[in-house]
């Protein structure tokens, strides 16, 4: 019996050794020490021994149990181990390689320039007012002093939309003057007999039925400005203007006001900034004038005052527009205003 349990150590040892896997190993176990197993079957035989061979015996089978307890510990480890080089061998890691940027949103470029604007003026004692896109024909083109079938307003061609009255249709707004109204309105309404000085800046959509070109686009941004006190002069306005100008471009740009025409505002004028490409030379972006035009402007107009509840023998003001597609086409160049609308990230990325 004795040599019997030598030969099944052996036969198990060598057994174990051809293993390769766990699966395979709970087969060897189940085979050798299980309940089955040659070895449990020797222990049963026990009983039939002479009381001499009985111990001997017995200490055998414990040993070899051990032994083979042991091998099967040690295999198992060794077949982890296996696993694990085979694992850092065949899926290797490079722990030196940058990691993977997170790809960050931002704010759209127009959105960038009009905080800026909103910044500038902000400092110089303006807050912001907000007002509809949708608007009625009094408030966008009546009460600013475009009197029905004025020519002036076949320069804004307008998207009507539904839910207006013959004498007053809807449309879109087609420039955020019509915010004027609103906002002095707004203002003498809290105070009629003495309504309180106005300087805010006006954000915003606007809306043009117009062909779409490199130039000018259906919906696009504008910023209006309006400053209504006592005392306020077409001073304030340049002053106000070139100091933006300044702020927005750079500290020394040249500006230029020229005489202009707009229902709403008298007298009225145009800003010029002095090209910042050819420095006044004259180039293709200027079209050779030495000179870009950036915003329009005036003194507000005694019936738009009159219409907002402001009486003009006491109160003036002045306004301006600007859009922030043409200021952020002009600061980085860009060629076509309809970039900004077509979501090509390969653009917007730039910014
Ligand atoms: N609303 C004018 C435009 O869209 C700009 C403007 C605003 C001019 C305020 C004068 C004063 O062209």
């Amino acid at each position: 019996m004795l040599a019997e349990l030598d030969k099944i150590h052996k036969g198990a040892l060598a057994a174990a050794a051809q293993v390769i896997d766990q699966a395979g190993l709970e087969e060897w176990r189940s085979q050798y020490l299980g309940k089955n197993a040659v070895l449990t079957q020797s222990l049963k035989q026990l009983g039939g021994l002479s009381a001499e061979e009985r111990p001997q015996a017995g200490q055998k089978i414990n040993q070899v149990k051990q032994a083979l307890e042991a091998a099967f510990e040690e295999r198992k480890a060794a077949l982890q181990a296996d696993k694990l080089q085979q694992a850092l061998d065949t899926e290797r890691l490079d722990v030196t390689l940058p990691g993977r940027a997170m790809p960050l949103g931002r704010l759209h470029p127009i959105t960038q320039t009009l905080r800026r604007i909103n910044a500038i003026f902000a400092e110089m004692g303006f807050q912001v007012y907000r007002s509809r896109d949708v608007e009625t024909d009094e408030y966008n083109f009546l009460l600013l002093n475009f009197p029905p079938n004025h020519p002036a307003r076949e320069m804004q061609d307008s998207f009507y939309v539904e839910g207006g009255s013959a004498d007053n249709p809807l449309l879109m707004r087609t420039h955020t003057s019509a915010g004027q109204i609103h906002a002095m309105r707004e203002f003498s309404a809290e105070s009629p007999e003495n309504p309180p000085p106005v300087r805010i800046v006006l954000p915003g959509m606007c809306y043009r039925y117009e062909q779409v070109s490199a130039r000018s686009e259906v919906q696009f941004t504008q910023v209006e400005g309006l400053a209504v006190g006592e005392d306020i002069t077409f001073g304030d306005l340049k002053g106000t203007l070139t100091d933006f100008a300044r702020r927005f471009f750079n500290a020394d740009v040249r500006t230029r006001f020229r005489a202009s025409h707009f229902p709403f505002t008298e007298p009225s004028a145009e800003m010029d900034v002095e090209c910042f490409v050819c420095g006044g030379k004259g180039c293709s972006v200027c079209k050779h004038s030495g000179w870009l035009e950036i915003l329009g402007s005036g003194m507000v107009h005694p019936n738009v005052l009159r219409n907002g509840g402001y009486d003009p023998e006491r109160y003036s003001g002045f306004a301006f527009g600007m859009g922030p597609e043409r200021l952020t086409m002009l600061r980085y160049r860009i060629e076509d205003i309809r970039y900004f609308w077509r979501n090509d990230l390969r653009f917007l990325e730039q910014f």
